[in-house]
């Protein structure tokens, strides 16, 4: 086992995209196990938007602390254990840190099952946050059924691609929202969706009266800015917004515009936000079905993975 934990320590709080000031990769010492922990060796780290608000201020948890590794969902190997619950060489998922190493108390810690053949990476691309968040999001929150219209951005990003196919396999007519030609590509031509808008280079408000002239029944909202307001001012009557989450305003100093509200007014709209924490209980059923949907061919899914904890 290594003497040196590598790490990315969150020094400062960013100001704006301003991450090489705020982390530093520092070498520490080993941490010490206590009784009920398990030492584990990282090998995957989820990054997510999310990461940058924890990095600034309360949230719906507290600020990540100056001066400590980064916080971060992970998945690694146990190398030592003084918890009866885990043995060397278990594979576990959790909440831990931008680190080689971590010391977490077992109870927070899951065991990732046998994954059938798929690499390990897909207990977070497809089982871990991002498949519950769809799935959450898509059939509890957005409600989606047969025949509606239903539209995403942030379409090509982990959360949007699967929430798209999640509602095409409910029958809906599937819009999502990217900023390439490429990804909008992939949309339609792999992953099934029947349209994809290029924000960067088409008017999305425009683009969506002519592909919806019914209206969206059902707006997965990621981005937020004026993605959002293109889609909110095409909204159907009775219409709902999944909100998910604003990604556009996340590197923002100050106050930043929110959703036009006008359109929520006139056409008797409902915009529900929604916390993933708050509905851990749908985890089993959202990873039961999307495994049987991936069986099945129904559902895609892309890890983006990059090689190695220092990589600049
Ligand atoms: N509510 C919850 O519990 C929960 C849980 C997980 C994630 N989320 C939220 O879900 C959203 C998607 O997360 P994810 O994990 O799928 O992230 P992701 O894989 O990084 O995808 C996010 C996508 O957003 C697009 N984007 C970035 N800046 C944008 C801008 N200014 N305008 C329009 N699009 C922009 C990017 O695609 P383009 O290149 O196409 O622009 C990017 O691929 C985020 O807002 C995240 O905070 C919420």
């Amino acid at each position: 086992m290594a003497e040196i934990n590598r790490a990315w320590v969150l020094e400062k709080r960013p100001v704006g995209d301003d991450f090489d000031s705020a982390l530093k990769f520092r070498d520490l010492p080993m941490p010490e196990l206590a009784d009920g922990q398990v030492l584990i060796r990282t090998l995957y780290l989820s990054l997510d938007p999310a990461n940058r608000g924890w990095m600034a201020g309360p949230t719906y948890m507290p600020a990540v602390p100056l001066g400590v590794p980064m916080w971060g969902g992970i998945v690694g190997r146990v190398v030592q254990s003084k918890s009866p619950k885990y043995s060397q060489g278990d594979i576990v998922g959790g909440f831990g840190s931008w680190s080689d190493y971590c010391a977490l108390p077992a109870d927070g810690l899951n065991k990732i099952p046998d994954m059938g053949g798929l690499p390990l990476a897909a207990s977070q691309a497809l089982f871990g946050g991002a498949g519950g968040t769809a799935y959450v999001g898509t059939l509890d929150i957005g409600q989606v059924k047969a025949g509606q219209t239903f539209v995403v951005s942030g379409a090509a990003g982990s959360v949007g691609s699967l929430a798209g196919q999640i509602a095409k396999i409910h029958g809906a007519k599937v819009i999502g929202i990217a900023g390439s030609a490429d990804k909008c590509a992939w949309l339609t031509g792999d992953l099934g969706f029947d349209h994809a808008i290029n924000y960067q280079a088409e008017n999305v408000r425009e683009r969506l009266a002519e592909i919806c002239p019914g209206g969206v029944d059902v707006y997965f909202e990621n981005v937020g800015g004026k993605v959002g307001n293109a889609v909110v001012a095409n909204m159907a009557k009775g219409g709902r917004v999944a909100l998910c989450g604003l990604v556009s305003q996340y590197n923002a100093e100050g106050a930043v515009p929110g959703l036009d509200m006008l359109p929520v007014l006139l056409k008797g709209c409902t915009v529900q936000g929604f916390i993933l924490l708050d509905y851990l209980h749908r985890l089993g059923e959202a990873s039961q079905k999307l495994g049987q949907w991936l069986g099945e061919g129904k559902i895609k899914f892309h890890a983006d993975v990059t090689d190695g904890l220092k990589t600049r």
